[in-house]
């Protein structure tokens, strides 16, 4: 059992290393081969602009925060919030350790924010894949739930947001929902997205802002 989890182990490095986006964002510094999927969203919409308040979920390593961050600039700040630590310090960049499906982390961002909104909100989260398919798409769905409430707490009228999400016929009814709350909504599938991947990422133009009151629960030990 062991000797076959080296071999898997064995295996993922060497499809890793044989991937051009990997070794690309090696050679450029980014932490991770996700910074190319901003880029080309970036690159076609220009959803990032200097002097913007980004909050990036899902954030770690930060190959996407390091994006954000460079396009923001010295007026801007990320936001960037994970479980997990990222690999990478700028002076722009505020990392937040944080659970999205908890209460604390709404408190964390009130703090953080002091009454501005956000800009853009940016979310490559994803749940820890077990290789049950249905399992993933269900638990990427409540991520889902959980930004679009926090979209709806911090996000300016007009303001963008991408989201990551992982195509399957129960995605529709939060398309639609989603959809709903934007002047424009586009679907796009990255290039540099594995091969063989079902990610997609969904794109919501123009927040309409109709804010209803999302009560902050107390911070709990979540
Ligand atoms: C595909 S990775 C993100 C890659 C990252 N955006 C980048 O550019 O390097 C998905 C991330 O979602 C995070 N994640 C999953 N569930 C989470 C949760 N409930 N709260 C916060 N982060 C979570 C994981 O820790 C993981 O770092």
């Amino acid at each position: 059992m062991a000797e076959q989890s080296e071999m898997t182990k064995e295996r993922w490095l060497q499809r890793r290393s044989e991937d051009p986006f990997w070794r690309k964002a090696k050679e450029m510094g980014y932490p991770s081969r996700a910074a190319f999927k901003l880029l080309e969203i970036q690159k076609r919409w220009r959803i990032i602009k200097p002097g913007d308040k980004v909050l990036d979920l899902g954030a770690a390593p930060g190959g996407m925060t390091a994006v954000a961050s460079e396009i923001v600039g010295d007026d801007g700040v990320v936001v960037a919030v994970d479980v997990n630590p990222l690999q990478i310090t700028r002076p722009n960049i505020v990392y937040v350790k944080g659970d999205v499906l908890g209460t604390r982390l709404m408190h964390e961002l009130q703090n953080v924010l002091k009454g501005e909104f956000f800009d853009v909100v940016v979310s490559d989260l994803s749940p820890h894949h077990s290789g049950d398919y249905g399992l993933l798409v269900e638990q990427q769905l409540e991520l889902l739930e959980a930004v679009w409430t926090i979209c709806r707490k911090f996000l300016r009228r007009g303001g963008t947001v991408v989201l990551k999400a992982f195509e399957h016929p129960s995605l529709r009814r939060f398309e639609r929902k989603f959809g709903r709350g934007f002047r424009k909504f586009e679907r796009y599938v990255p290039h540099s997205s594995k091969k063989g991947s079902s990610e997609i990422f969904l794109l919501g133009f123009g927040y309409r802002g109709v804010r209803e009151f999302i009560r902050v629960e107390p911070a709990s030990a979540s």
